[in-house]
């Protein structure tokens, strides 16, 4: 495994499970130093456990992504502790309820949007600060297929991540020319909590239809997600920004 990121600094939130703790795992196998952040503290400190039991370097801590103070603190501790930020994975995200658009709750709308837009905004906001500082930097948002295409039944969860899509364009075009790249990763169905989760509600025939939709035929490992989310912060993707990324076996070509 090439140690490409010795020296490096990298922030993942929603690191207590599936996408993220993947994502925090690879990151520490490639050299970084590896700032887990989760709401869930039983979790983060597990995906802790599981780097340095493997040789690597972790620190945890605690973040709601929804409270700006609690954002802010977590970016002022990564510095406090590692010196640096050098990449910032935005990924803590929730699922939102599966029914149809019309019946759809206000609540759990603007509880979907709290988490996966507005939590994606105020990180990446914090993280630019520091990152304006240092003159470099990569951000990977992660948004969805669902960022780029519609969701039946999931109206909320599709509206957020769109709205991820929209923030990294932006700001991968205002700070272009500051060193700092942003992008946001795409992945279509892969086999986390959060899925399994909707694989109960809606039953094996649906899940067997999406599967099927699939190209590939089958649905994704959070360790395929993970390697293109280093990949979009590594020197390899260096001229790469403002880009958003299906990682969906060939979902999005269709
Ligand atoms: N698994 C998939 O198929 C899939 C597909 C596309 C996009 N995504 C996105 O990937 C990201 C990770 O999802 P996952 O599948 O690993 O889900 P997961 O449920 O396994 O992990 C999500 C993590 O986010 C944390 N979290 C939730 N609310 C939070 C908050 N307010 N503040 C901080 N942390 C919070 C949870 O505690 C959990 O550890 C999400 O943004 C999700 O929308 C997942």
């Amino acid at each position: 495994m090439t140690q490409d990121f010795i020296g490096k600094v990298a922030m993942i939130t929603g690191a207590a499970s599936g996408l993220g703790r993947a994502t925090a795992l690879l990151f520490a196998e490639r050299g970084a130093k590896v700032v887990v952040s989760d709401v869930t503290i039983e979790g983060g400190y597990e995906t802790v456990k599981m780097i340095q039991d493997k040789g690597g370097e972790a620190t945890f801590v605690e973040c709601d992504v929804t409270n700006e103070s609690s954002v802010n603190n977590l970016i002022s501790k990564t510095i406090e502790v590692y010196g640096r930020l050098d990449c910032g994975i935005n990924n803590a995200g929730i699922g939102g309820i599966w029914t149809s658009t019309n019946n759809y709750p206000t609540n759990n709308f603007e509880k979907v949007m709290a988490v996966n837009t507005t939590g994606v905004f105020m990180c990446m906001r914090a993280e630019l600060n520091v990152m304006l500082q240092q003159g470099s930097g990569a951000i990977v948002n992660v948004a969805s297929i669902a960022g780029l295409s519609g969701f039946p039944k999931n109206i909320a969860y599709a509206a957020s991540k769109h709205a991820v899509v929209g923030m990294t364009k932006s700001a991968g075009l205002e700070y272009a020319k500051k060193g700092i790249r942003v992008n946001a990763a795409c992945p279509v169905f892969t086999i986390t909590p959060l899925v399994t989760d909707m694989f109960d509600v809606i039953g094996d025939d649906m899940k067997d239809k999406l599967e099927a939709s699939i190209p590939m035929k089958r649905f994704g490992q959070p360790q395929e997600i993970a390697e293109a989310i280093v990949w979009l912060c590594s020197d390899a993707a260096s001229f790469i920004t403002g880009h958003a990324l299906p990682i969906d076996g060939g979902m999005m070509a269709g």
